[in-house]
């Protein structure tokens, strides 16, 4: 993060480090982690310990995945492309931003396997369109965002470089300033059984912090559900992720799976979100920091470096495995 501040023009560092509101979510989000107290378990035998899991039945390196953040060629010029590379050699699984600033196609064409997120549009058209050509393109899920019906306010706003990065031109579109392609205030559950019904593909939503939504996403359709708080940027205040996952994963039950993300930094902390009930973690603005410093290979470095320090952490656990991971592994 330190390096990225320094090479980043100082409005697009301050776009990707914001958070919404008084920044309290945002602050809290790492020590909320750090608070979570870990109970270890002695005498097991981790002579051969593995990080490697499942999501919706795709495979990965470990429980790690890349959380869709915006805008990549502000960070750097690799860009997505850059990062796709990265999280395929790592092993690693890609959402992608619907405000990616590359076409979903170019991206698709060099990633492992990817989920494509969205938000619904105000112009239900369109989004559908975009759910199309990400299935086309070959994306394995559909993330959809539930927790943005509208973009909360941020102490720093978009920076200046933000309408040349190409976010809407990415999406085949060309006028910036075009309503259609702002996120809709009416989403639904029917937007989400639509999506599903279309795509054919399994739907993630994302952006879910209680029982109450957890409930009403899966019995939309949607096959997982991500616990978040998008990373500080939303509702300021809210529950932190880890406090929020037990309620969310005792709600959802077998019905789906759950990840969790916002400010997991450490493999430590993903031994955590497991023990609480998630099966994958996301990682947003260390992967951004990562490709500002050091581009695709910074990430895929970044990407490495946790999945070895979640083996460390397996393996100190008394865990062979993620699945061997269970609620008498945390204090509550
Ligand atoms: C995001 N996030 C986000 N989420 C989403 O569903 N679609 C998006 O386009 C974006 N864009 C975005 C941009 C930037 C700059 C940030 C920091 C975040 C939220 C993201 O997916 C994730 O929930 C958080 O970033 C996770 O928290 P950490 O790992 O950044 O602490
Ligand atoms: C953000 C939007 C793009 O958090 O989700 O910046």
């Amino acid at each position: 993060m330190r390096r990225a501040e320094e090479v980043l023009p100082p409005d697009v560092f301050a776009y990707f480090a914001a958070g919404a509101g008084a920044e309290r979510t945002l602050a809290r989000q790492e020590q909320a982690w750090d608070d979570v107290l870990l109970r270890p378990r002695v005498l097991q035998d981790v002579s051969t310990t593995s990080p490697a899991t499942q999501v919706l039945g795709q495979p990965v390196a470990s429980p790690v995945l890349v959380a869709p953040t915006a805008a990549h060629r502000l960070a750097h010029p690799d860009g997505e492309v850059g990062v796709a590379r990265a999280a395929k050699t790592a092993g690693s699984l890609l959402v992608l931003s619907m405000r990616a600033s590359t076409r979903l196609e170019e991206v698709a064409a060099e990633a492992g396997p990817f989920w494509q997120q969205l938000y619904v549009l105000q112009d239900r058209g369109v989004t559908d369109e975009i759910a199309r050509r990400a299935v086309d393109a070959g994306a394995k899920a559909l993330v959809v965002t539930v927790d943005t019906p509208r973009v909360a306010r941020k102490r720093a706003g978009f920076p200046a470089a933000l309408p040349r990065t190409g976010i809407v031109e990415a999406l085949d579109h060309r006028d910036v300033a075009d309503p259609r392609l702002m996120q809709a205030a009416d989403v639904g559950p029917r937007d989400l059984e639509r999506l599903a019904r279309a795509a054919g593909l399994p739907v993630v939503a994302k952006g879910v912090l209680t029982a109450e939504a957890a409930r009403d996403c899966v019995a939309a359709g949607a096959s997982a559900v991500i616990v978040s708080t998008h990373g500080g940027r939303q509702l300021d205040g809210v529950v932190p992720a880890p406090l929020a996952l037990p309620e969310v994963a005792d709600a959802v039950g077998a019905d789906a799976e759950v990840y969790v993300d916002g400010g997991v930094r450490t493999g430590s902390h993903v031994l955590k979100a497991l023990a609480l009930g998630a099966r994958a973690v996301l990682v947003g603005r260390p992967v951004i920091w990562a490709l500002a410093a050091d581009g695709s290979d910074g990430v895929r470095r970044l990407l490495d470096d946790l999945t070895s320090d979640v083996e460390e952490s397996l393996a100190l656990a008394g865990c062979p495995s993620c699945s061997d991971v269970g609620p008498d592994l945390v204090r509550r």
